[in-house]
């Protein structure tokens, strides 16, 4: 198993490119079951998730070819309808694939995802949407096994939660379905607006993109021509490095990125003191003098997001004051809290809410990486730290941030991969 061992503290300097975003290309991905032509995605980040995706698509009798971050999917050629357990248990997002099988097969067979380290994560509103499209739904032996013999149909479905994949895959199931569905409460982060607009721009009669409420009307069953398209950059890969200024003291320069994805990071960095400057797709920090405490909230876009809540928490053991954190989103999303204390930070959890008593000085020691986003905020601490931090298990960095040492190492970190 791989660990990551950071010197610190650290100074950063110069211009990191931000990848395409993990969590637009999987969807995008299982977007083009639905096609019937070979479809060309570009920026695809190449992540351990994007390749157990493709794995699982693969299994299904797709073909595809990742290079250079050319992605060419076809998936003319599936002929099983099967999500096996062994893959889906890996990446919960696997599940992405319910949708666009059972509108295109009319049946499918999908492991259920089971437990995960930020909260239970249930999949019980996408279940429900597509029950009241006419599947039939019925759990066994650890399966959900769905069947719309008459193919599904269009409804009139109000989401009990905003739920981000739940609302990607219902969009897809609708693109297919008999007739029109209206779906209210959805998710409107950047990832569902361009799965949207690629629906959009493939020929489906799809309103609302952007807003709450979506319209959709359906093929019928006929599968579509898809366009082919570049995904978005990574707004949360690129809120980690904005983190890594700030937390460094550094001035850095990302390229690449879409600075209005990231209004609500960076409203927050800057009421810490930091400066950015935009330029085009340019974004550059330049560090706060002093380091102010923050108050935030997780919460669905546009609002901050839950990804980036762990990398906060680690600036915030730096700034002058107290910080207070709150996490709306998973019940069980502080697993990094106990892993900074090992660095010396002095945080105070009630339930979901973080208290960080600033201006703790951090030492480096051997850490745990315990989710994907958990494991960008030891890193982020370590290259404060004073000495060397071993990050272990950072089998969870490498699902979502593509070469994320060397892309630290060009700004002049000192971070190598060792083998345990
Ligand atoms: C997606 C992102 C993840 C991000 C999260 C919240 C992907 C691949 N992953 O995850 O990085 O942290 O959005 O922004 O895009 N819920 C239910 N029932 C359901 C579905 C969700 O109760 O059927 C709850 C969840 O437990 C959670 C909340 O709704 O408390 C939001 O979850 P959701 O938006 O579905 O997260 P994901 O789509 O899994």
């Amino acid at each position: 198993m791989d660990y990551l061992r950071i010197q610190g503290p650290t100074k950063l300097s110069g211009t990191v490119t931000i990848s395409g975003a993990k969590n637009a290309a999987l969807p995008l991905i299982t977007l083009t079951l639905l096609a019937h032509n070979k479809v060309t995605l570009t920026n695809t980040p190449e992540v351990a998730d994007i390749k157990t995706l493709l794995k699982l698509l693969e299994n299904l009798g797709a073909t595809s070819t990742l290079k250079n971050h050319v992605l060419e999917l076809d998936t003319s050629t599936v002929n099983h309808t099967m999500a096996n357990y062994d893959i889906v248990k890996t990446m919960r997002a696997s599940i992405l694939v319910l949708g666009p099988l059972l509108a295109r097969f009319g049946h499918c067979e999908v492991s259920l995802p089971g437990g995960c380290a930020i909260g239970q994560r249930p999949i019980d509103l996408h279940l429900k949407a597509l029950e009241q499209m006419g599947a039939e739904i019925t759990i066994h032996a650890g399966y959900v096994n769905a069947v719309a013999p008459k193919g599904l149909q269009g409804a009139h479905i109000i989401f009990d939660k905003i739920t981000v994949t739940g609302t990607a895959n219902i969009v897809m199931a609708a693109a297919l379905a008999h007739g029109k569905t209206i779906l209210v409460n959805c998710a409107k982060e950047p990832e569902v607006v361009q799965l949207c607009e690629i629906l959009r721009d493939s020929g489906i009669d799809i309103t609302g993109i952007g807003t709450s409420e979506l319209t959709i009307i359906g093929t019928g069953g006929k599968t579509i021509d898809m366009v082919d398209f570049e995904i978005i950059p990574d707004r949360i890969e690129a809120g980690t490095y904005l983190c890594a200024g700030a937390i460094t003291n550094s001035t850095i320069t990302l390229a690449k990125v879409r600075p209005d994805h990231l209004d609500a990071v960076t409203a927050k960095l800057e009421q810490m003191g930091c400066t950015i400057e935009i330029d085009g797709s340019n974004m550059t920090i330049h560090p706060a003098a002093e380091l102010k405490h923050v108050e935030l909230i997780t919460q669905e876009y546009p609002a901050f997001p839950t990804d980036m809540q762990a990398q906060f928490l680690a600036l915030a053991t730096l700034a002058k004051g107290t910080s207070i954190i709150e996490e709306r989103l998973f019940e069980n999303r502080f697993m990094h809290v106990s892993e900074l204390q090992r660095l010396g930070a002095d945080i105070r959890l009630n339930g979901h809410t973080a208290t960080v008593i600033g201006e703790s000085p951090l030492f480096g020691a051997d850490v745990m990486a315990t989710d994907l986003r958990a494991s960008s905020a030891l890193v982020l601490a370590a290259m404060a730290a004073e000495g060397t931090t071993n990050v272990h298990r950072i089998y969870h960095l490498d699902r979502g941030y593509e070469n994320l040492e060397q892309k630290l190492l060009a700004l002049g970190a000192k971070i190598e991969r060792l083998k345990e």
